[in-house]
């Protein structure tokens, strides 16, 4: 037995995986790592992966990137861990100095969580207690946009919308009014993004006009929905959105969690639409893909809802364990710097428009549906039908057969149902993406030759196989 079989068999005998049937390793060899470097990861046979989607959307810098090395070295001589309530330190400090610095303006104050589905009840948590200490008690329901994803845990589920990960708990999640989606990628032949994002915002209005009364909040992914599949609009909803908050008295919860840091082409995707969100949630990419941290950003006029004498029970008695743990914190400091000092976002331009060019011959695909781009995301609908653009049933996981080609081939693609996608680490080179664009066509070509088995039926469009 080679050395990777012996680590997998002694991790399905004690582990459970996240997000996995995991009678599917029966066939399914899992991949054990023994080390990374920059965009690889290699397993113990000495078999190279190319991250193509950064270890589920964190890593940014490279795997064991030697700057933020470095500076989790010399925090661990200095301070592992403090609790923060009482108690605080120089890297949490800094870190809140710094994030309240390069995000929108009137963001002043920053609550840390420990990881993004953490950071999301604490934005709802927050939104709500805010309009009771207001004396608005009725305030108490979120507004949210189908096809969403906000997170596992229970508020997190009751705003997202990916069926997959929420219809089994339905009977447990919160009472949340949907609106359609803005997603680009329904609308109308020869209508720009902007056009569909722009008329798709009268349903938004019109919940709002609806219900503000009892709202305390919509909560957004802002540009591109990410576990929905990677379905993307225009930043003029964010716009629409804002101002509509504005007038109905309702808080703007921006999910950044994915998108955050670069990945939509400006470090904060609230940017391209020039709006400040009433709170700011921030995770994976926060410390480079190194330990996982959240930071809920919010105004000054939340804050001062709070700020009271203890006994009149207004202060936000909510916590994580390892809220502000300096070690995350560092890890997120060396990555602002490796921001600012190489001009990353700028330098991502040729990153971003390298992948374009690489994947433009998808489109032409006849299982292509579409080649939709924001920033340094980049994703690949595998149709069953182009000209209709019918989805294949989700029963035959035709995205796993493009991540099984990829391994065999060297890179980590892992699609999300039928929706190949390219979102790597920033320290990729150009012939790197030239590497993925070849892999993943031969992966779309293999995954779409069949055609659709008759045995399948039971089609529920709203079910993606996470691969
Ligand atoms: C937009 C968005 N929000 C929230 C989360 C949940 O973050 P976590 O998995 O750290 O709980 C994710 C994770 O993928 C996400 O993409």
């Amino acid at each position: 037995m080679g050395l990777n079989d012996q680590w997998m068999q002694r991790d399905l005998a004690v582990l459970w995986h996240p997000c996995t049937q995991m009678k599917d390793h029966e066939r399914l060899p899992l991949i054990p790592i023994k080390r990374g470097e920059g965009v690889w990861l290699e397993d113990f046979e000495g078999k190279r992966y190319l991250d193509a989607v950064s270890s589920w959307w964190v890593n940014v810098f490279g795997h064991a990137n030697p700057r933020i090395n470095q500076r989790l070295k010399d925090q661990l001589e200095q301070l592992e861990h403090v609790m923060l309530a009482g108690f605080s330190h120089p890297p949490v400090i800094e870190l809140s100095e710094r994030l309240v610095q390069i995000t929108p303006a009137g963001l002043d104050r920053v609550f840390y969580a420990d990881n993004g589905s953490s950071g999301i009840e604490v934005a709802l948590k927050m939104s709500f207690h805010y309009w009771r200490n207001c004396g608005q008690d009725g305030k108490k329901r979120f507004v949210t946009l189908s096809n969403s994803y906000h997170g596992e845990t229970v508020a997190a589920m009751s705003v997202g919308d990916v069926a997959l990960f929420t219809e089994t708990y339905k009977p447990l999640l919160l009472d949340t009014l949907k609106v359609p989606s803005p997603d680009c990628y329904y609308r109308p032949e020869g209508m720009g993004w902007e056009e569909h994002s722009r008329n798709m915002f009268a349903h938004m209005e019109q919940c709002l006009a609806a219900h503000h009364r009892e709202v305390a909040a919509v909560i957004v992914e802002p540009l591109i929905q990410g576990a929905g599949g990677m379905r993307m609009y225009h930043p003029v909803y964010l716009k629409l959105l804002r101002e509509a908050c504005d007038r109905y008295g309702v808080h703007l919860i921006h999910d950044e969690i994915a998108v955050g840091f670069g990945r939509t082409g400006t470090m904060f995707a609230c940017e391209q639409a020039g709006i400040t969100p009433d709170f700011l949630v921030l995770s994976k990419a926060l410390t480079g893909g190194y330990l996982p941290m959240a930071a809920v950003l919010t105004t000054d006029t939340v804050y001062q809802a709070f700020y009271d004498d203890y006994d009149t029970l207004r202060a936000f008695l909510h916590s994580h364990t390892y809220t502000g743990n300096p070690l995350a914190c560092v890890a997120a400091l060396a990555t602002l710097d490796i921001f600012a000092e190489d001009n990353v976002i700028a330098a991502n331009q040729a990153l971003a428009t390298k992948m374009a060019s690489a994947t433009a011959h998808l489109a032409e695909h006849p299982h292509v549906a579409e080649v939709r781009q924001t920033g340094m995301a980049l994703a690949i609908e595998m149709v069953q039908d182009k000209a209709s653009k019918t989805a294949y049933p989700w029963q035959e996981r035709r995205g796993l057969q493009v991540f099984q080609h990829a391994l065999s081939r060297g890179a980590l693609l892992r699609p999300l149902g039928s929706v190949v996608y390219f979102l790597p680490p920033y320290v990729i080179t150009p012939e790197q993406i030239d590497f993925l664009a070849t892999v993943a066509t031969e992966g779309i070509d293999l995954a779409t030759r069949s055609a659709v088995s008759v045995a399948v039926s039971n089609f529920h469009p709203n079910h993606r196989d996470p691969g």
